[in-house]
């Protein structure tokens, strides 16, 4: 039997038990991540090795080195995630990747590497799409999280209102016009000198500073849930450089907070108005945005005026890792959904 039958053959052992460890890589952007996740819910193991401190040096991601360091950091994951997990090669049954969307260079190093492990092991080799993972860490912080309810996918990339019918299935309510809201963070960041990646750092700083000193122009959108940042951002930052070139100093912190105010409420508001809308009682979180935390504050004051079940995963599943590319993983895998050994990478994949 050649490789795809035997694949085809485990997988369907798999769904006959519905149960499967799955070994998750993800290499999207600048974080190296594995993990083992045990039926879609239950992380076993993970590691992440982040390339931050060498981009931080470009105030940025280099796409050729990030590429490079993920090649690098593969094989040394794959020893620690198993010792973590207390397992070996084979109590994996299945292997998961995420090939796209993402920076092309940085996602063939994951894809190549899962494929030769999941040749080598004969084993099921599951496709992921990065935004489906950053969705399904709720599943893995949350047990008791099923469908149907509302996600606000907000990352460096994509930022989207998201219905979630069933594992798997999507409604895309509303999303961004322009620039993801992440990256108008990172952004405004660099303004402020703050150094890459800005997001989390200008989310501490704002933390001390008045969210009232300074007022920036109202966030016109076209939709009822879409977003647009790419004019607040060139505003904020218009607005730093005039005071600057008039020699006003600037208060950071005080910046950093009424920025923060003004995209926290446009992407808070209109998640709450999408539940209300579609009548649907529970909302969710999702990508590195999630983990900022006047966002998490509003969500959680804004749901239960609205009466909803906010749910948020910790932090450290809000960005890039690869539990959630395992979580995902499993309910495609229940599906019969496995890649051939001639997967690519799709930078550009949509979530439908
Ligand atoms: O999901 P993620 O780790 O990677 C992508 O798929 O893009 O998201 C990274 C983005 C970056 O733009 C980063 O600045 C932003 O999420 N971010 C934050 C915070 N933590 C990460 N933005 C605002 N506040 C935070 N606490
Ligand atoms: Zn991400």
């Amino acid at each position: 039997m050649n490789y795809e039958a035997i694949a085809r053959e485990k997988a369907d052992v798999l769904i006959g038990r519905g149960h499967a460890r799955i070994l998750a890589v993800e290499s999207s952007c600048d974080e190296t991540a594995m993990a083992v996740v045990e039926d879609g819910r239950r992380l076993v193991s993970g590691v992440i090795a982040s390339q931050i401190d060498m981009h931080a040096l470009y105030g940025g991601v280099v796409p050729e080195i990030a590429s490079r360091m993920h090649v690098q950091a593969l094989d040394p994951l794959l020893d620690q995630t198993l010792a973590q997990a207390g397992m070996g090669m084979e109590d994996i049954d299945a292997v998961a990747v995420t090939y796209g969307p993402g920076l092309v260079g940085a996602l063939l190093t994951g894809v190549a590497w899962a494929k030769a492990f999941a040749y080598a092991r004969q084993l099921p080799l599951v496709p992921v799409n990065h935004i489906e993972g950053h969705v399904s860490a709720n599943y893995i912080a949350h047990p008791d999280l099923t469908p149907p309810f509302v996600c606000l996918v907000a990352s460096g990339g994509h930022s989207h209102i998201v219905r979630v019918d069933d594992y798997g299935e999507y409604a895309i309510m509303g999303g961004t016009t322009d620039d993801a809201a992440g990256e108008a963070f990172d952004k405004v960041a660099r303004v402020l000198d703050i150094p890459y990646p800005g997001g989390p750092l200008l989310d501490k700083l704002a933390e001390e500073g008045d969210d009232r000193a300074y007022s920036f122009p109202k966030v016109h959108t076209p939709g009822e849930y879409d977003f647009s940042f790419s004019g607040l951002k060139t505003a904020v930052i218009n607005q730093a450089h005039h005071l600057r070139q008039q020699g006003e100093a600037i208060n950071a912190a005080d910046w950093a907070a009424s920025f923060r105010r003004a995209v926290v409420d446009l992407l808070a508001e209109k998640t709450v108005r999408a539940c209300r809308n579609s009548s649907l009682s529970r909302v969710a979180l999702a990508g590195g945005v999630a983990s900022n935390r006047l966002l998490r504050r509003e969500m959680g004051r804004l749901g239960k005026k609205a009466g909803l079940e906010v749910f948020m995963p910790p932090a450290a599943l809000c960005t890039d890792n690869a539990a959630m590319i395992g979580s995902a993983a499993f309910y495609r895998l229940m599906k019969g959904e496995l890649a051939p050994l001639s997967l690519n990478a799709a930078p550009s994949l949509d979530l439908m």
